[in-house]
């Protein structure tokens, strides 16, 4: 047997009364602990009270689990995501935007250039001839003074976009008959232009001649474009109550239906040269500052296109 000395049990009993002061102080804060949880979930929600026997009740406190609480975050973090994405989409559709707008800036500038070439070498090729011949010959000089005319129409023509031009009223006729018979000679050769009009037909329209002649412009060379310099071209114009109605019908190839509204975005282009300017333009000169309608009225791939314009025409 193992008999302990006086000072042996001494120190066991010391060490029995450290772990019991150590179990009753772990003990105590866990009440603690406990009497404020209770606390808590009295402030929070109100007890649920079991009726038991003999006016016995039961008590039961209760709070959101951990896992409930962070559940109820979730529809934060997910709205907080899907507008990270909104703004991401944002930015890149504004980028995409801009992108889009530099190439119409770049577009037109080329567009001008383009436009004051023509005239530009014509005029050399004239001071040119006449520099070689002894007297001035008067039809050069007819021809120098028409490609300065058009020159002066170019350069209007580029100065009234961006601000709102005077419109004067005309004869519609009168107009358009001008713009084609300009189209007319510039044309090939395999090009059939018919028109459907006379210039005896009044028809008062508030037009800005340099613009709605560009517009007339852009849907022939269009026009000529898809017919590939070859076909018909029809221009008619349909005078209907206060509107009046200009259709400009090829047989090109014509536009699929899907499409029809996107030739007139701005940068749109099936061309290895095109900018994709002519029909934004178009739209933006008779919708924005004629107060008419640009569209496809009828199309079939390989057929043809007929565009049609409508515009008011002014009271008498
Ligand atoms: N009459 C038409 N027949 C068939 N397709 C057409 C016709 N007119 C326009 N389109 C289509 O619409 C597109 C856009 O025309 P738009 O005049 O705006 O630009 P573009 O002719 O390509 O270039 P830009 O006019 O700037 O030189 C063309 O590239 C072509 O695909
Ligand atoms: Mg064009």
């Amino acid at each position: 047997m193992d008999a302990k000395t006086p000072r042996q049990s001494d120190e066991a009993n010391e060490r029995e009364k450290e772990k019991l002061c150590s179990k009753i102080g772990q003990l105590q804060m866990e009440v603690e602990f406990l009497k404020k949880k209770l606390e808590s979930f009295r402030a929070k929600n109100p007890p649920i009270v079991f009726h038991l026997w003999d006016g016995y009740n039961q008590y039961l406190y209760y709070d959101e689990s951990i896992i409930l609480k962070q559940l109820s975050y979730y529809p934060f973090i997910q709205l907080g995501l899907i507008s990270v994405f909104i703004l991401i989409a944002y930015i890149a559709f504004s980028n995409f935007r801009k992108a889009e707008e530099n190439q119409v800036w770049v577009g037109l500038s080329k567009e001008t250039a383009h436009q004051l070439g023509t005239p530009i070498s014509s005029l050399m090729a004239w001071v040119e001839l006449i520099k070689s011949e002894d007297k001035p010959n008067p039809a050069l000089l007819t021809e120098m003074s028409k490609d300065v005319e058009r020159l002066k129409m170019v350069a209007e023509r580029f100065s009234k976009i961006g601000s709102k031009p005077d419109l004067e009223t005309n004869n519609l006729t009168d107009i358009l008959s001008e713009a084609v018979g300009y189209i007319k000679t510039r044309a090939s050769k395999k090009v059939q232009v018919q028109t459907h009009f006379s210039t005896d037909d009044f028809i008062p329209v508030a037009l800005n001649v340099a613009l709605f002649e560009w517009v007339i412009e852009n849907l022939c060379k269009n026009a000529f474009d898809a017919m590939e310099a070859k076909g018909e071209l029809n221009i008619s114009v349909l005078h209907v109550k206060d509107e009046v109605h200009i259709d400009i019908q090829d047989n090109g190839k014509g536009i699929a239906k899907t499409r029809q509204k996107t030739i007139f975005n701005p940068g749109y282009t099936t061309k290895k040269r095109g900018w994709g300017l002519g029909l934004s333009l178009a739209k933006r000169i008779i919708e924005n500052y004629h107060n008419g309608k640009i569209f496809v009225k009828q199309s079939e791939v390989n057929k043809g296109t007929t565009f049609r314009i409508t515009l008011p025409v002014q009271q008498a």
